[in-house]
């Protein structure tokens, strides 16, 4: 299989009153053609900044300190904002945070989709409203000639995060980074985006990046899974790897906190206890250490190396040290 992106060593920053944020301190992560992979981890561990990072999208006091974002061989890091222009909607498509701020409230959902054809003029106006009606109809939108005469608002959450999509495919990009695309709604409309997103992939031969705090969310759809906390990746493997031979703390902690449906959720989510680490003054070893409960002096001392577990599956934690205690994620007792 060809590689369509290779994150290498990224380090991203923002400069603000109190100093500088080390949101982003060093990520790696690969991505095949035709290929799903997910970014996991809780809220502020830099999976939305990574992403943008390779949008080269950042806030004005944000900077790239370090590293390089290969696609298709080219650097986007070096790209200057033309060259990004060029491939941001044409190669690599966003679906953003938060539909709502990103949908424009007073343009048609036809106008929306339809602004990127428009603006490369090189469709006609019959060309371009016969794509707009096809994107409609395949990202299973009924009507669609009523409904893009209409606004955001007449569209319910589900609708509206079909319509993002439909808006990130339209110039049918080779990659689609979904942040967090079914966060904001009900189960069962976030089972139906899931596994639309998995007939598209399927269909167009795209590759995906979908970033979400929930790992029950990517279970289904991508074949490998990068485990973020504190700015790095802690764990990164196969989906099946990571459910059924997890490594690191974390992802021991973000496994038993996924609900369920068998078992009564109450008694069996086991939410991880305190704070992640304050990316002013990033801590020098391992992130999670605070929080972890097989925490070593070393830990706190020294970043862990990251620790081949098997073939494409890494974890940086010290307990994989040859030195280090031997212990399972059933040795705290809170699992039995
Ligand atoms: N413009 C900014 N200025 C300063 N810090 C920022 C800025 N944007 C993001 N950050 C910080 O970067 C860190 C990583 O943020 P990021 O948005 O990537 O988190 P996330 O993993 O996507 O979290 P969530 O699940 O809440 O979306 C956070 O500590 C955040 O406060
Ligand atoms: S390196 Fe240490 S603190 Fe970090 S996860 Fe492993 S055991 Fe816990
Ligand atoms: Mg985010």
């Amino acid at each position: 299989m060809e590689k369509l992106l290779q994150i290498n060593n990224i380090h991203t920053s923002f400069q603000t009153h109190a100093g500088e944020v080390q949101a982003v301190r060093g990520v790696s992560i690969d991505l095949y053609k035709g290929e799903a992979v997910g970014i996991v981890g809780e809220s502020g561990s830099g999976k939305s900044i990574t992403m943008m990072t390779l949008m080269r999208l950042l806030d004005s006091n944000g900077e790239i300190k370090e590293g390089e974002i290969l696609f298709e061989g080219k650097d986007l890091v070096k790209l200057s904002e033309k060259e990004m222009e060029g491939i941001r909607g044409n190669d690599i498509g966003m679906i953003f945070q938060d539909p709502m701020t990103s949908l424009n409230p007073v343009l048609t959902i036809g106008d929306q989709i339809s602004e990127p054809l428009i603006k490369h003029g090189k469709m006609s106006r019959s060309e371009v409203r016969k794509k707009v009606i096809d994107m409609l109809e395949l990202v299973g939108i009924s009507s669609p000639e009523k409904r893009m005469k209409q606004y955001p608002h007449e569209f319910s959450g589900g609708m509206r995060q079909r319509v993002m999509i439909a808006m990130a495919l339209i110039c049918q990009p080779k990659l689609l980074i979904a942040d967090e695309p079914t966060t904001a709604l009900d189960v069962t409309i976030q089972a139906q985006i899931l596994e639309l997103m998995k007939d598209l992939k399927e269909k167009l031969n795209m590759s995906i990046i979908i970033i979400t705090h929930d790992l029950g969310v990517v279970a289904n759809l991508c074949t490998r899974i990068n485990v973020m906390y504190g700015g790095i990746v802690v764990e990164s493997g196969k989906a099946r790897e990571i459910f059924y031979n997890a490594n690191h703390p974390y992802t021991w902690g973000l496994l038993r906190s996924i609900p369920n449906p068998k078992l009564d959720t109450k008694e069996r989510l086991i939410p991880i206890q305190g704070t992640p680490p304050d990316l002013l003054k990033p801590p020098v070893g391992c992130p999670f250490a605070e929080r972890c409960d097989w925490a070593m002096k070393i830990c706190f001392d020294n970043m862990p190396e990251n620790y081949n577990i098997s073939e494409d599956h890494y974890s940086a934690c010290w307990l994989n040290h040859p030195d280090a205690p031997k212990v399972n994620r059933n040795d705290d007792g809170r699992d039995n």
